[in-house]
């Protein structure tokens, strides 16, 4: 994939929008998880450095029309706060109140637009509307890759209804070479971990990954429905009984393509949901009939292990257990501190992304100590399926 590259640009000047993703936690009105303010920090100081207004724009929540509550300008003060450097707001991202304030605008200042989705126009991808956005700059940069799957106004429109010039900032250039780092140019073996609570999300991107990889390893409630489609029993345990034989095919597919999957060979169980309620260490043929599948057990942590130190490049979305609630966050965290390790020691390049996955990483305290995180949800599943975005691919050059 080609893309304009942001040090050809000649940003002096220039009115350049730059499109982030500033959908981020919010606790009574402040900003409560910045990780994707920092992110785009780099891009948005580099363009101002070199004498750029930028112009920043993006979608917040999922607003119905104009709500003070969905505002950006709480998040404009958080901005200006990680960039240390005044970052002026503007009530409307088009319109006469963006246009009075961009006219404002010297070199290097930073303006946040409000909210896109203020407008209907946002997310109907509506071409007037984009025309009104792109009116607003010289050239436009996008870095949010997290929003990348969304075929709106702000990401998609705005480049194909007018002349802008668009490139990919910072970060969304560092994640498109992380995904092509792993599923196009990656060190063989490649070894994937796909967790979570349910597969009926993730079958598209199971049966892609298997013609990537040469092993799948499945965790988290997930591997309840395959372990099920093995004929086992798995008790209480969430399990999709629907999908059991979209599972037996993903299995069939394996073993035709050569590929292995590796499920649990034990697991952790107890009788309900909570915190550090009593729990046991079971072999995955002997599960109870009034056993929760809660976590894997120390067989399958040690064989996950073995797995990831016999690979070159690993893939992870999804924990292993229920890692919300101790004691059945310890096979993410020792999976997580192994990855890590290996990383570290150079014999292992780890790409890891998806909301959950990120905050369990976080837990494990391993999230800076890996290749790649991804702060993406949608935007890195359907990368994984194979998907090229949207959003990106208004970027390409032809
Ligand atoms: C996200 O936070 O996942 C993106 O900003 C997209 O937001 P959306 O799911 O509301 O479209
Ligand atoms: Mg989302």
């Amino acid at each position: 994939m080609r893309f304009r590259n942001l040090d050809d640009a000649d940003v002096k000047g220039k009115r350049v929008l730059l499109r982030v993703d500033l959908n981020v936690p919010m606790q009574n009105g402040k900003v409560s998880d910045a990780t994707r303010i920092e992110e785009i920090a780099p891009t948005i100081t580099e363009l101002a450095d070199k004498g750029g207004k930028v112009i920043l724009l993006s979608h917040f929540g999922r607003p119905k029309g104009p709500d003070p509550k969905a505002s950006l300008r709480p998040v404009a003060a958080e901005i200006a706060r990680i960039v240390k450097r005044p970052v002026t707001f503007a009530e409307d991202c088009v319109g006469p109140k963006a246009e009075a304030a961009i006219a404002k605008m010297k070199n290097g200042d930073i303006l946040c637009l409000e909210n896109t989705r203020f407008h209907p126009g946002e997310e109907k991808n509506d071409k007037e509307f984009a025309k009104q956005l792109a009116a607003l700059g010289d050239i436009f940069v996008d870095d949010a890759f997290s929003a990348a799957h969304r075929e709106h106004a702000a990401n998609t429109s705005i480049v194909t209804v007018s002349n802008l010039p668009a490139y990919p900032g910072r970060a969304m250039k560092a994640e498109l070479d992380a995904l092509e780092k792993a599923f196009e140019t990656p060190e063989h073996p490649v070894a994937a971990i796909i967790g979570g609570a349910k597969i009926s999300t993730k079958l598209e991107l199971l049966g892609h990954l298997l013609l990537k990889v040469e092993t799948l390893i499945i965790g988290g409630g997930m591997a309840n429905t395959f372990l099920a489609a093995q004929g086992k029993a798995v008790g209480k345990s969430l399990c999709e009984n629907d999908l059991v034989p979209a599972a037996r095919d993903i299995l069939a597919k394996a073993k035709s393509l050569g590929r292995e999957i590796v499920l649990p060979v034990d697991a952790v169980v107890a009788q309900k949901l909570a915190a550090n309620v009593p729990s046991r260490v079971v072999p995955v043929d002997q599960i109870g009939a009034s056993d929760i599948i809660l976590d894997i057990g120390p067989r399958s942590i040690e064989y996950v292990i073995s797995v990831l130190a016999r690979s070159k490049t690993l893939v992870w979305n999804g924990p292993f257990g229920a890692f919300e609630f101790e004691p059945f966050d310890n096979g993410t965290i020792e999976v997580a501190e192994a990855v890590a390790e290996l990383t570290e020691a150079g014999r292992l390049v780890s790409f890891a992304g998806g909301g959950d996955t990120v905050a369990a990483l976080n837990m494990a305290s391993v999230t800076g100590r890996l290749s790649h995180v991804s702060t993406a949800g949608g935007a890195f599943l359907e990368s994984l399926e194979g998907k090229t975005l949207p959003g990106v691919k208004v970027l390409l050059l032809p």
